[in-house]
C-alpha cells in the first residue's frame, strides 16, 4: 500500500509480550528486526538477487512501543547504487488504546546484492 507521502507500508505486526525486555518494555532489537524485514520487503521489489543487510544508520527511537500496539513500517527507497539499495524506514505505532498512530523509530538500512560466492553483485 502506497501512502499519500509516497512511502509504502511494508509490514504491520502486533507487539507481543514475548517482544519485551526484562522491564516489560518492547525490546529495541525486536523493533530493529521488524525494520530490517521491512527494508528487505522494499528492496526485494527492485532485484531478484540474494540480499543482506550491510548497514543500519541514523536509527533514532523517538517514542516507545507498548505491548498490544500495532507496529507499521513504512519504506521509501532512498538510493539505488551499483550493488546496494538504501531504504529509509519509518516505524509507527498504532496505539492499542485509542488507535492513534505515532512515529516511534526511523533509520536508513542498506542492503547489498550478493552472488553465489557471497560477493557484491550488481542489483540489476
Ligand atoms: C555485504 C558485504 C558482502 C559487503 O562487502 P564489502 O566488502 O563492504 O563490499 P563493497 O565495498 O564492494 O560494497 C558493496 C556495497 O555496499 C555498500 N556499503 C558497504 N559498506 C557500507 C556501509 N557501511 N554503509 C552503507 N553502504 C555500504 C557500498 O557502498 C557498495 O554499494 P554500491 O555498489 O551500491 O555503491 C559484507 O560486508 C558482508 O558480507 N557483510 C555481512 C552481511 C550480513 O551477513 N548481514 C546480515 C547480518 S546477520
Amino acid at each position: 500500500m502506497t501512502t499519500p507521502d509516497g512511502s509504502d507500508l511494508a509490514i504491520r505486526v502486533v507487539a507481543m509480550p514475548a517482544d519485551t525486555n526484562s522491564s516489560g518494555d518492547i525490546f529495541g532489537g525486536w523493533l530493529l528486526s521488524q525494520m530490517d524485514l521491512a527494508a528487505w520487503v522494499a528492496a526485494r521489489k527492485l532485484t531478484s538477487k540474494r540480499l543482506v543487510t550491510v548497514a543500519m544508520d541514523g536509527v533514532v527511537f523517538h517514542k516507545p512501543v507498548y505491548v498490544g500496539d500495532c507496529l507499521l513500517c513504512y519504506t521509501t527507497v532512498e538510493r539505488i547504487g551499483r550493488t546496494s539499495i538504501t531504504i529509509h524506514v519509518q516505524a509507527h505505532a498504532e496505539r492499542v488504546h485509542g488507535g492513534e498512530e505515532v512515529a516511534v523509530t526511523e533509520g536508513r538500512i542498506t542492503m547489498v546484492a550478493l552472488d553465489a560466492d557471497r560477493n557484491p553483485t550488481p542489483i540489476r
